[in-house]
């Protein structure tokens, strides 16, 4: 505090005169008035650098160009991307959160951990009834949605054409890990066709799915305009499918007032 860093340096460099002889009273006195004079000026300008700084801190804040606030999308910004060929965008499920829904030598299928319980549950809810669901396809990464989507451009002539029946990488539900295509075990020849819906795992699914939160997605006329999937089927019980389904229409809603 003694070369008081903080004070001007206009006040800094002033110097008092040094007496030539030693003071008398009333030069003592003065002496100590002065003294005082400057030890208030000096704590008077310590206080008013103090102030200040603080005083200006969120002012300046509050100029400053916020580009970290900008550039951070807020949970209930609509996703900026509006689709492409009429589907819609969706996050990719991180590894963390999939858990095996169905194991064999060719394939393992994966779903998102709460789809998957309630995939399990169902699945055996619709044995006891005698139905088999057989999984196909759930979660899918980016690169196998991409070659499913280049396969099937070359296969029906053009990305009009695929786009009915696959959606291009980034864009598929199965990303998402809480979709999956459906077979039926004892009907293993409608695997991926419009004659799925006439099975008994179809029917069942019909009667049954919305008890486990899963829903048909394209179904016949869908707006996506996406060709009828009878087998395909997605998880929405809970807020992470909810919103990735639905936005926030789900998130956003009042509550009632009636019990
Ligand atoms: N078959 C659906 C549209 C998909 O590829 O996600
Ligand atoms: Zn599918």
């Amino acid at each position: 505090m003694n070369d008081l860093p903080e004070i001007p340096t206009a006040r800094r460099e002033y110097t008092p005169p040094r007496p030539t002889k030693p003071p008398s009273y009333a030069g003592r006195q003065r002496l100590v008035v002065l003294g005082a004079l400057l030890l208030g000026v000096g704590v008077g300008g310590l206080w008013f650098l103090v102030f200040q700084g603080n005083a200006r801190t969120p002012a300046a804040t509050a100029a400053a160009p916020s580009t970290t606030v900008a550039e951070v999308p807020s949970l209930d910004a609509p996703s900026a991307d509006p689709g492409l060929l009429s589907h819609h965008p969706y996050a990719v499920a991180p590894q963390s959160e999939l858990t095996a829904i169905s194991r064999s030598p060719e394939k393992t299928v994966y779903l998102r951990d709460s789809a998957a319980r309630q995939y399990t549950r169902m699945a055996a809810a619709a044995r006891r009834d005698g139905v088999v669901l057989v999984p196909i396809s759930g979660f899918r990464d980016l690169k196998y949605q991409e070659n499913l989507f280049n396969r099937n451009v070359v296969r029906y002539g053009g990305v009009e054409e695929a786009r009915k029946i696959s959606a291009p990488p980034g864009y598929s539900e199965h990303h998402t890990g809480y979709a999956l295509d459906l077979g039926d075990g004892k009907a293993p020849n409608t695997t991926l066709q419009a004659s799925f819906e006439r099975t008994a795992a179809f029917r069942w699914l019909k009667a049954n799915a919305k008890r486990y939160s899963f829903e048909i997605s394209f179904d016949r006329g869908n707006p996506q305009a996406v060709s009828y999937e009878p087998w395909h089927w997605r998880f929405i019980g809970d807020k992470g499918s909810l919103e990735t389904f639905y936005g926030n229409s789900f998130t956003n809603e009042q509550p009632s007032d009636t019990p």
